[in-house]
């Protein structure tokens, strides 16, 4: 039986965010913070870039709390987690620095006071996932991070929240920043393979429901929001719905996309395998959900709802109509599907 120390039902479990100031973790701060949990940023030491310095003292307005220091140090990472009297870490770490996760690890582990560690996952199965180089190099160190948390002791959950909820662009990491392309809409082999795409702002949300969850001690949790399972055909006519138009599809084969991994510019090599280890060999839905070790959030919560991928893309026609009023984006190639269609409105991400 897994056992963990307890947080009292009054109180809130203090949670300790690692990757604040990055894509993932900016949406799981701003859920940690309007769920009330006393919320502790680690962040480097100064100075940060003035976007995400800006990011910051929004989070303090809200009532973060800051520290400045690095994960690699297991001195100062005991340090932080005993004075703060941290109950719960959240890394949302970039690729680049997974590793340093192993540091953080040996910390919660010499101290036995962790109840919850969520590794920088936020993604695939890394156990069951199957992508091409460079993306495999990266889902070994996920993987290596698993194997050592397990180890440790430290009662840990990993969220395998699938597709952030966008265009998947192959060539670029982080989609949801931009609304799907005008130009042309590029289809991955013959495009029927699904997919799941989740908000943002539902994995923030979602992710701050487990934290403290017994039920999903030591289990990998799943985001397989039925409504928000997509090919990207049906994606691009989504898109062409949302914006009143069609646009020109082209067909991005598997070769290409092999191709594209190959070249190993990083980070849109590790993109192009992901996308094709997502549209083309569909790692997302080529599994069942039914080892000891899995969990499905929809069946743990069945009365929370997901945003629709509907209502996102709702957002990024608005963000498309802004950047058409501005003179960023220019309509060619595409043909009104539905006569005077208002383009309407932005998703993705709340802070860009
Ligand atoms: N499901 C999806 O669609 C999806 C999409 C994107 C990412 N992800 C996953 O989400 C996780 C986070 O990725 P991301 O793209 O959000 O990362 P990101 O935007 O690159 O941000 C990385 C964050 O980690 C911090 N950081 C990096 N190295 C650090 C270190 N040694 N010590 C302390 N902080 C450090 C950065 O701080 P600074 O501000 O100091 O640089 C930044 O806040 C990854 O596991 C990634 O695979 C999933």
């Amino acid at each position: 039986m897994v056992t963990s120390p307890t947080i009292p039902s009054h109180t809130k479990a203090r949670v300790l965010i690692i990757g604040a100031t990055g894509f993932i973790g900016k949406f799981v701060t701003e859920a940690s913070l309007l769920t009330a949990h006393p919320t502790y940023l680690l962040l480097r030491p100064p100075p940060l870039v003035p976007s995400k310095d800006a990011i910051v003292k929004t989070f303090q307005e809200k009532g973060a709390m800051i520290i400045h220091g690095v994960i690699n140090n297991k001195d100062f990472v005991e340090k932080i987690l005993k004075e703060h009297e941290i109950d719960i870490v959240i890394s949302a770490i970039g690729a680049k620095s997974l590793l340093d996760q192993l540091i953080l690890v040996e910390a919660m582990k010499s101290l036995k006071t962790i109840k919850r560690f969520l590794a920088s996952e936020f993604g695939h199965d890394v156990d069951r996932a199957d992508p091409v180089e460079p993306g495999l190099t990266m889902y070994k160190e996920k993987q290596l991070v698993r194997r050592v948390v397990e180890q440790s002791g430290v009662p840990y959950t990993n969220i395998c929240c699938n597709s952030i909820a966008s265009w998947p662009y192959y060539d670029n990491c982080h989609p949801s920043q931009l609304p799907p392309p005008l130009d042309q809409l590029q289809i991955y082999g013959h495009g029927n393979v699904k997919a799941y795409f989740v908000d943002g702002i539902d994995i923030g949300k979602f992710t701050m429901k487990v934290i403290d969850d017994v039920k999903t001690i030591n289990k990998n949790v799943h985001f397989r929001p039925s409504k928000n399972c997509y090919s990207i055909n049906e994606l691009a006519s989504l898109g062409e719905m949302k914006i009143g138009r069609t646009i020109p599809r082209v067909t991005i084969s598997e070769d290409d996309l092999l191709a594209a991994a190959a070249e190993n510019c990083i980070p849109q090599s590790i993109v192009a395998s992901f996308t094709h280890d997502i549209f083309i060999k569909g790692c997302q839905v080529n599994f069942s959900i039914d080892g000891v070790d899995d969990v499905e959030i929809s069946t743990l919560y069945p009365d929370e709802e997901f945003r629709s991928l509907e209502d996102c893309y709702e957002d990024f026609a608005h963000m498309i109509e802004d950047n058409i009023h501005k003179g960023e984006h220019k309509i060619t190639g595409t043909k009104s599907v539905v006569e005077a269609v208002p383009i309407m409105a932005s998703c993705g991400n709340i802070y860009e």
